[in-house]
């Protein structure tokens, strides 16, 4: 019998010093969890993590499959809390104090500009990494069922997560924050019908002023952080609901309905109830798929969270959030630009207010909702872009529509509609822009593919790589292509760009 070395011994007396205590166990009821049983009673038995299962797939744990993006979103999430809450302590939302107070967060409170940076550099990571997790999510058809409403909740929280950045952006009262949300709520007022009605509901007036300001605040302390706690709970609730994280199917998969059953030799099962159909629960994964949650993904949970926390703390002490002048509404920049995450739509709409406010978000908003209920048939599931051909679809529908946009870019420059025809009517404009002729493409372009494979993931896969490689390219021309007048200027020319 292999005798225990010093080192494992001097483990477990620290272990027990620490656990076998009465407070401890008051607290945590078990000691520190060394055989199966009390490893899944720990995670039956504590609040936190009784969200996840007591046993995971290792599929689920593969770092290269989710990237841990969705538990990175979860992580800057709180974060976020934490510091938004302490800036709190210092910030009074009101056109006479904002300015100042951010000031004196840079000046007279300590660590109140790391606290500022931390704030600001984990709200944006975390639009990026929500966006990423949206990618994964649909790059590995984890949307479809059992899973299609779990990825609208995900689309809301994606709406959600834009939302809190951009109230946010507004609280430093300076002349960043102010044109750039006069610029995005004007985004918000071209629906035609309810636009305005957006806008005024958004500003409480016609213009960014006191009202806005207090709006904006309530919103993105309160409104919206509430809202996004209810729709996580939600989605991680929905996620142990649906048997986990997505898969491939087992090789042995439990019976249809009226089919024989082949249930995995490897598996006990208990009847709790009779009932007709599949469970996800049940689908025949052998014990040995599995590991232990406690410590298998705990663990690593916990070394993704010091891993975020280690990386914000130090782009927070090295690079300071901007801020600019005091916003000053009687001189605007030149050019005035939307936050990063809206320069793709500013970009449009510098083309077609109509495309840009109204006919782009409407097909993305419309697009990411229908999917999973368009795109239903089970193929593809918990892999990477499906299958080899899903991979060369991908690949070639991004390596074809760069050209496409930088051709239509360059024609709408030089023969816009209106530089063709000066007196031409609005709905031309409206009609032959970069814009809406994407859209058109990309609906002709992924039918085209479902009709020619076959298949609607392969025609999910083009759409999906039309309007991300288009954004990103048309985001990218707003942030550094575009000068004084939103003229076309090369990156080197730009001058007090933000
Ligand atoms: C605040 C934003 C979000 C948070 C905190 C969040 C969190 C998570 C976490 C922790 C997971 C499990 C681990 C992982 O997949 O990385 C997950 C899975 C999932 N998320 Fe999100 N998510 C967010 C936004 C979204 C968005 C924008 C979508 C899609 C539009 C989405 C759709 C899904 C789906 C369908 C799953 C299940 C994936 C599967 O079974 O493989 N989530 N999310």
């Amino acid at each position: 019998m292999a005798t225990e070395s010093p080192k494992e011994t001097g483990r477990k007396k620290a272990v027990s010093w620490l656990t076998d205590n009465r407070v401890a166990r008051s607290i945590f009821r078990r000691g520190y969890p060394d055989n199966d049983l009390d490893r899944a009673a720990v995670m039956f038995s504590n609040f936190f993590l009784h969200v996840l299962p007591a046993r995971t797939h290792v599929h689920s744990l593969k770092p290269t499959y989710t990237w841990g993006l969705g538990i990175i979103s979860l992580f800057l999430f709180v974060i976020l809390l934490g510091t938004g809450a302490l800036l709190m302590f210092f910030y009074v939302p009101s056109t006479e104090r904002a300015y100042s107070d951010m000031k004196d967060l840079e000046f007279v409170v300590s660590y109140g500009v790391v606290l500022r940076n931390l704030h600001r550099w984990a709200a944006h990571a975390m639009v990026a990494v929500v966006f990423l997790h949206m990618c994964r999510v649909f790059y590995t058809a984890s949307y479809k069922a059992p899973r299609e409403f779990n990825w609208v909740i995900g689309v809301l929280l994606w709406g959600a997560t834009l939302m809190m950045s951009f109230t946010g952006y507004l609280l430093p009262w300076d002349q960043l924050a102010f044109w750039a949300i006069t610029v995005g709520s004007s985004i918000a007022s071209y629906p035609p019908l309810v636009g305005e009605y957006i806008r005024t509901l958004m500003l409480g007036g016609d213009t960014v002023g006191q009202n806005a300001l207090i709006r904006f605040y309530v919103m993105h302390v309160m409104l919206l952080p509430g809202i996004m706690m209810i729709l996580m709970g939600v989605h991680f609730w929905r996620i142990r609901k649906d048997g986990g994280l997505s898969r491939p199917p087992a090789p042995l998969s439990s019976p249809a309905p009226g089919e024989a059953a082949a249930f995995s030799p490897h598996k006990t099962y208990m009847l709790v109830e009779l009932a007709e159909g599949r469970t996800p629960m049940v689908d025949s994964q052998a014990p040995e798929e599995e590991v232990m949650s406690w410590p298998h993904t705990v663990f690593r949970m916990l070394v993704v969270f010091v891993g975020v926390v280690a990386v914000l703390s130090v782009v927070a002490y090295f690079f300071d959030a901007p801020l600019e002048e005091l916003a000053n509404p009687d001189h605007p920049p030149n050019p005035a630009k939307a936050p990063w995450y809206f320069l793709g739509l500013q970009e449009i709409v510098s083309y077609s207010a109509l495309a840009g406010g109204v006919i782009v978000p409407a097909a993305a908003i419309i697009g990411l909702m229908t999917i999973p209920y368009i795109d239903r048939n089970p193929e593809g599931q918990g892999t990477w872009f499906t299958s080899g051909q899903g991979r060369r679809i991908t690949l070639w529908s991004i390596l074809v529509i760069i050209p496409v946009v930088i051709v239509l870019t360059y024609l709408n420059e030089h023969y816009a509609v209106r530089k063709l025809v000066p007196g031409a009517s609005q709905i031309w404009v409206d009609l032959l822009n970069p814009g809406t002729i994407l859209i058109v493409l990309f609906a002709v372009g992924s039918l085209y593919i479902w009709r020619r494979t076959g298949s609607s993931r392969m025609g999910a896969l083009a759409l999906y790589s039309y309007f991300l490689t288009s954004y990103l390219i048309y985001t990218f021309i707003g942030l550094y292509f575009r000068g004084a007048n939103w003229a076309w200027i090369w990156p080197w020319q730009a001058t007090g760009l933000h």
